[in-house]
């Protein structure tokens, strides 16, 4: 008989771990999700509710389960709670109950612009988590995402809500470009990502075959809505974001904005030999709205 695939999930009521728990239910992987609060349970899934993801709960749980997928992630920060409490220490936490629970492999979202050279706090944070990962002995695929597009991501839910009041506002110029993927392409890519050699210890861009700029983006989410698309100057989105924790971009979606980062999709492709939904059609189908 087949050995049947224990996954654990982190996170799980995530924007990425919700869709991925979706579909890796429909291919009858078994799951473990943890969580802070309650949801509901797909099909071969166990749920985990703890606020602090305590050892004395989880790990009996968890143990010799095959992958491990941690989609914990901080991208605002507060005083309460910071991106080292969070991208750091919290990987710190997961990287040691893997190793406790002998689970063999772990999968990890960093974030596209994570570089040894940035000087930018939260991807600083994910570089660090990314050292907890790579020096942890376990098997590891990190991934460096840009801007996962899904019906339910925060961004689109911002979009939606934006067009209700008729109005979308740009940071600057909006020349700067994105490189989005759509979650249906990582849900499928992460599955590829469980046991294909070609993920073994490696870091890997994940980002979709179209870059477009901000503002082209907008104008094609918004298409055929009536909504006016408003510049606001870049020292004014920048002071709102220092000044005001509730601001529509916080000072690190700025700071990634403008920092106008590509990613490899060729490597992607090769690795993958996926065909990628392309977001531009995606957006141009009005699917999102
Ligand atoms: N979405 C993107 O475009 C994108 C791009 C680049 C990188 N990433 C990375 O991919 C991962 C998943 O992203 P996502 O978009 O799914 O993010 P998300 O919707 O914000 O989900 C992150 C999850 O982390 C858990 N979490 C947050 N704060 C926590 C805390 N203080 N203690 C314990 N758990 C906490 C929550 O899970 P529970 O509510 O279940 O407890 C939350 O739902 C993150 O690491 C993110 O940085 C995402």
């Amino acid at each position: 008989m087949v050995k049947r695939i224990q996954v654990v999930i982190t996170g799980a009521n995530g924007f990425v771990a919700k869709n991925l728990r979706k579909y890796l239910s429909k291919n009858n992987i078994d799951l473990i999700s943890i969580s802070r609060s309650d949801f509901k349970e797909y099909k071969n899934e166990s749920k985990i509710i703890s606020k602090n993801y305590d050892e004395k709960i989880i790990l009996n749980k968890i143990k010799n389960s095959d992958v491990i997928i941690h989609l914990v992630g901080l991208g605002k920060q507060s005083v309460d709670i910071d991106y080292e409490m969070i991208n750091v220490e919290f990987t710190k936490h997961i990287v040691n109950l893997a190793k406790k629970a002998k689970i063999k492999k772990i999968i990890y979202n960093s974030g596209l612009g994570v570089s040894s050279k940035t000087s930018v706090g939260y991807f600083i944070s994910k570089y660090k988590a990314e050292k907890i990962i790579i020096n942890s002995g376990l098997n590891y695929t990190i991934f460096r995402p840009s801007y996962i597009v899904g019906k339910d991501d925060l961004f689109t839910k911002f979009l939606k809500k934006r067009i209700k009041i008729k109005t979308i506002e740009i940071p600057g110029s909006g020349n700067y470009s994105i490189q989005p993927i759509s979650i249906n392409d990582v849900v499928k890519i992460i599955f590829q990502s469980f046991d294909q050699i070609k993920f073994k210890n490696k870091i890997i861009d994940l980002v979709g075959p179209d870059y477009l700029t901000f503002e082209q983006y907008v104008k094609l989410f918004s298409k055929g809505t009536k909504t006016k698309i408003k510049k606001i100057n870049l020292e004014n989105a920048y002071f709102d974001a220092i000044t005001n924790s509730k601001s529509n971009f916080g000072v690190d979606d700025l700071n990634i904005l403008i920092g106008d980062f590509k990613g490899n999709y060729n490597k992607l492709q090769k690795i993958t030999q996926m065909n990628f939904e392309s977001v531009i059609e995606l957006l141009k189908s009005g699917r999102l709205l």
